[in-house]
């Protein structure tokens, strides 16, 4: 089996990371479109032309599936993409609201979705979450988490700040969906603000439960062959690739 993984730039890493614990392909052909980054504000149509062109870069290898690590793709391109992939797409929205609904069995809980300006303002985690007969949500972008992660500063002051900024206002939460690539790398924090009571939905385990249980992938590969691409810089993400698998890569 072999996945191509698409993402706007470096954080689709951490969806990579949970492809590759859970040995579910031989090989994985990672792009980021770092030259572009970020997609998280920008417009539905320009999201949809940068994800298409990702599209033709992916028809270059025989790969059997297409995941869109990107919250903001997911959000917006999910159906171009189908369209025109001769190969199936999977995006991270639905398989998060599963992941979430295996979890949380009480409609009435607290849900706090978090995102880019793009993921957020698409509406989609809010439409499939009332679809599911969820009726407490609030959703919140945090596009400041993306710049603070990529900067490496997975805690201290700064992360610190940016999370009393977008969360003073939020009381009592049960569960907190990451709509976001690079949240997986805070979500420690995150938890801890929440005074580890919050159960929190990572897009990478989320896409893992949802090709185990839909596509009917196995724990199959021991190694997996990863070959990263970027449109632009791609030596720093060979660089982040080696810091964030760590022990994952092989
Ligand atoms: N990968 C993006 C996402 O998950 C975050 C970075 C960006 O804005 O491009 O939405």
């Amino acid at each position: 089996m072999k996945a191509a993984v698409f993402d706007s730039g470096i954080g689709g890493l951490t969806v990579v990371k949970s492809l590759i614990e859970h040995k579910l392909f031989e090989e994985i052909i990672y792009f980021g479109d770092t030259a572009r980054v970020p997609y998280g504000i920008k417009d539905k149509n320009t999201i949809i032309r940068y994800s298409l062109e990702a599209l033709e870069f992916f028809k270059n290898f025989d790969v059997d599936i297409l995941i869109t690590a990107c919250n903001s793709v997911s959000a917006h391109a999910i159906p171009e993409l189908r369209q025109n992939a001769p190969f199936p797409v999977v995006g991270v929205i639905e398989p998060g609201v599963l992941a979430l609904e295996k979890k949380i069995k009480d409609k009435e809980k607290n849900i706090l979705i978090i995102g880019t300006n793009a993921t957020i303002s698409s509406q989609k985690y809010q439409k499939i979450l009332k679809e599911k007969g969820f009726k407490n949500f609030i959703s919140k972008p945090t596009p400041l988490f993306v710049p603070i992660v990529e900067e490496g500063l997975f805690e201290g002051e700064v992360l610190e700040a940016a999370m009393k900024h977008y969360f003073q206002d939020i009381k009592k939460i049960d569960a907190i969906i990451l709509g976001c690539t690079h949240f997986p790398l805070i979500s420690k924090n995150i938890k801890k603000y929440f005074n580890n009571e919050a159960i929190l939905i990572h897009s990478g385990e989320a896409i893992v439960e949802h090709l185990e249980d839909g596509f009917g992938l196995k724990k199959r590969f021991p190694n997996t062959n990863l070959k990263l691409f970027a449109s632009e810089n791609p030596e720093k993400l060979k660089q982040i690739a080696n810091l964030w698998l760590k022990p994952t890569i092989v």
